[in-house]
């Protein structure tokens, strides 16, 4: 089977952006399913830096086709500023590359301004959110109000749509959080310049997906965020708004599941967590602060710092049962050197019972005390390491105790952020 996808195993920023990258040069289409741009890929070849945000991170390989599934949320103000940027670096030349599904949602001003509006009456109980109006666009489509990129090209259609829109979450916005609702004209005319040049883009991408799978072409599916921050697996409310786990393939592109074989989850090797909410194996200060400097642990879509700490073994071991995990990718192992000892939870204490899986009460989690295992740490730089024997022991010990406490066999290490720093085990495409 050529269909193989990816997704986070902790809560978001694993890396999968760089192990997309690798994966998609030996891939015929990658697929967005769900998420918008509240994501963020750092992509570095060479010196160059480039970060998307809901374009596939195949879009470095030219012969590579990018599609945003009908799952996606797409802010056509982003994408139209995310499509020129990488053509002004060289990138999206032909536009047969990028394919934007016309199921998809759109995002309005309106709903980032409510996100941002939320957030901030909500003060010290705030979710944290990226504010880019994620929540309030899937609030809309699950209230069959929503607005979708097909409606963009029926503009009486479209208009009246906005209208309600502007009327229904206005109320809201002015009544509620003392903000002022765009109106419908001017709405209108920003999000037709959009439909312009967003057109040649547009199609329906579940079709092709189907056809492509047909051909036996490979085709790679990119989560975005992660297992934890599933709207129902993770850990609610403080999760994103869509599901995350390999089954939204399903649903978010159009794909029938007998088509999804395998699965790679991508996990650090310590954990991070940007946003509020529990993560039982925090650190703060000390090893924590360590983690967050060496590893460069600042979100790639809005800059916050992110909290750190050590792996969870229960968090990812969830996520491989949840999503199916046919292998696992270690990312930043090189970020662990010179911590002695490390440590892994491998269960949780909560008020005395043992937990072997994340409790479901967001209460009972943020009381939930890690058991943990230590291993002995290693100092060495990792950096220059291809292969499993160039590492220390100590680390392959480390990897060896990860892949046991999941169960799922690891095929990807990666030691560094350049295309080339990474340790590969196994072909994903092949387990
Ligand atoms: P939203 O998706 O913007 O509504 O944010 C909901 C929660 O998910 C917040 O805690 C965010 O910090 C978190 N989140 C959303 N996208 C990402 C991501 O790509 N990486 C990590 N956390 C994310």
């Amino acid at each position: 089977m050529s269909v193989l996808v990816i997704v986070g195993a902790q809560w978001g920023d694993e890396g999968k952006g760089k192990v997309v990258d690798r994966f998609a040069a030996h891939a015929d289409v990658v697929v967005r399913f769900m998420g918008g741009n509240n994501a963020g890929h750092t992509l570095v070849v060479g010196n160059e830096k480039t970060v998307v945000h809901l374009i596939p991170a195949g879009v470095l390989h030219p012969q590579t086709i990018c599609v945003l599934g009908n799952g996606v949320v797409i802010d056509p103000k982003v994408l139209c500023e995310e499509v020129e940027g990488l053509q002004k670096r060289g990138y999206l030349t032909d536009p047969a590359q990028l394919r934007i599904d016309e199921r998809a949602h759109l995002i309005l001003p309106i709903h980032r301004m409510l996100d941002q509006a939320r957030e901030r009456s909500l003060g010290e109980r705030s979710l944290g959110t990226t504010g880019r109006g994620i929540g309030p666009a899937y609030e809309d489509k699950a209230a069959r109000r929503g607005l979708r990129v097909i409606d963009l090209f029926d503009e009486k259609y479209f208009r009246e749509g906005v209208e309600r829109i502007v009327a229904e979450r206005g109320l809201v916005l002015e009544k509620l959080y003392g903000g002022t609702a765009p109106t419908a004209d001017a709405i209108c005319e920003e999000y037709a310049v959009y439909r312009d040049r967003l057109g040649p883009y547009v199609t329906d991408t579940s079709s092709l997906v189907a056809d492509k799978i047909a051909a036996g072409r490979r085709v790679l599916f990119e989560g975005a965020q992660a297992a934890m921050l599933d709207i129902d697996h993770g850990t609610y409310p403080f999760v994103t708004s869509s599901n995350t786990v390999a089954g939204a393939v399903g649903t978010g592109a159009g794909v029938a599941p007998r088509h999804i074989g395998r699965v790679l989850g991508i996990s650090k090797s310590y954990t991070t967590r940007v946003g509020a909410g529990p993560f039982p194996t925090e650190l703060e200060g000390g090893v924590g602060a360590k983690l967050r400097e060496v590893g460069g642990e600042f979100g790639a879509t809005t800059g916050r710092p992110r909290r750190c700490g050590w792996f969870d073994a229960v968090v990812v071991r969830q996520a491989a049962r949840l999503s199916g995990l046919s292998g696992l990718a270690i990312t930043k192992l090189d970020v662990l050197s010179g911590i002695h000892p490390l440590k892994i939870a491998v269960a949780y204490d909560c008020e005395g019972v043992r937990y072997d899986r994340v409790p479901s009460g967001v209460r009972s989690l943020a009381r939930a005390r890690p058991i943990y295992e230590e291993l002995d740490g290693w100092d060495e730089d990792l950096g220059a390491a291809r292969r499993v024997e160039d590492l220390p022991a100590a680390a392959r010990r480390y990897v060896s105790r990860i892949e046991e406490l999941i169960g799922t066999p690891v095929t990807l290490i990666s030691v560094g952020a350049e295309r080339e720093e990474t340790i590969l085990l196994r072909d994903p495409f092949l387990l």
